[in-house]
């Protein structure tokens, strides 16, 4: 049973800066991979998972393909997934002569993620996307991933910065060309409203919130952290309220529309991001659990 509030078709179209989207409810990059498979999967009832997506927001790309971190990279808790995949992908050549290509063909509404070490590489990168996806009608738009470390700032994360922020947003602005840029935000930051803010005054359409949490998990049998790289990235149901958090802020302190990501796993639970005026919502973790997920979230919030 819908609430009264609600009264959004998630499968129709709407728009995103220059960009119209088919629907409201997305795959979160890296946790679909790059969205090429899901027409080998079967659920009963279902065409494929793509059946209501907006999009699909394909794993990270860098400009060179890279080999990620070492095993172990995923660590289950009881109630999220802590991981330090250390952004394994093909690289870009790979992507735009490959990866696009195959979405367009297949028809998969895509929204491309985009990661770099400084702010012309963002550019660079912006462009080459820009230039395979100029006449493709599935690519939606870019979603840029500043959880690097910015190399020529002496390796800080990009995304912690307004200023830095700001400055890869105008960088990559002109590669997105009519399609919407996204900027996906760092929740961990003291006020991700003043990161929303700088990426909008450079140019972003939407930002997208959030990616995953800091967190450490210890293996008991060693008493060591259970990833080699002592830290990982933290989603899944557990983040939900603070994810949550983090969207309020922004709605309320910047004038920019808020994509919702974190801890999504059912029709609620994206609800309560709509509720607090997200404009879309993507699914990861759970997705990862069931490749249906998003598409029987679509289904359900449906009204008609
Ligand atoms: C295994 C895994 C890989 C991820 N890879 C990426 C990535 O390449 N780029 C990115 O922007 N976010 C990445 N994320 C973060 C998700 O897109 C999402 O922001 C985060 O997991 C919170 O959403 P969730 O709680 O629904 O998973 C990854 C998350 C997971 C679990």
């Amino acid at each position: 049973m819908m609430p009264a509030w609600w009264r959004t078709d998630p499968c129709a179209p709407f728009r995103i800066g220059p960009r119209e989207f088919p629907g409201r409810i997305w795959t979160a990059s890296g946790c679909f991979a790059y969205g090429l498979t899901g027409h080998e999967m079967t659920a009963p009832g279902y065409a494929s998972p793509y059946e209501g997506l907006g999009a699909v927001v394909t794993k990270t790309i860098t400009p060179e393909p890279r080999a990620g971190n070492p095993m172990p990279r995923l660590v289950e808790t009881p109630a999220g997934a802590l991981n330090s995949i250390g952004l394994e992908n093909v690289g870009l050549r790979e992507f735009v002569r490959d990866v696009m290509p195959r979405l367009e063909a297949a028809a998969v509404p895509f929204v491309a993620s985009i990661a770099a070490t400084c702010p012309e590489q963002f550019s660079d990168l912006a462009r080459a996307v820009q230039t395979a996806g100029a006449k493709m009608r599935h690519w939606h738009g870019l979603e840029l991933n500043l959880s690097c470390p910015n190399v020529a700032e002496g390796g800080h994360d990009f995304g912690k910065d307004p200023d830095t922020v700001a400055a890869c947003v105008s960088a990559a602005g002109g590669g997105a060309g009519d399609r919407a840029l996204l900027v996906k935000l760092t929740p961990n930051v003291g006020d991700i409203a003043a990161l929303a803010r700088a990426a909008a005054a450079a140019g972003a359409h939407a930002v997208s919130a959030v990616n995953t949490f800091v967190g450490l998990d210890v293996d008991l049998a060693t008493g060591r952290p259970c990833l080699p790289r002592r830290f990982g990235g933290y989603s899944g149901a557990a983040i939900l309220p603070l994810a949550l958090a983090k969207v309020d802020e922004i709605v309320r302190k910047a004038q920019v529309p808020v994509v919702g990501v974190g801890g999504i796993g059912s029709a609620d639970d994206a609800l309560k991001y709509f509720a607090l005026g997200a404009v879309a919502v993507q699914v990861g973790t759970a997705q990862m659990r069931d490749p249906f997920c998003a598409a029987r979230i679509a289904r359900q919030l449906q009204t008609g």
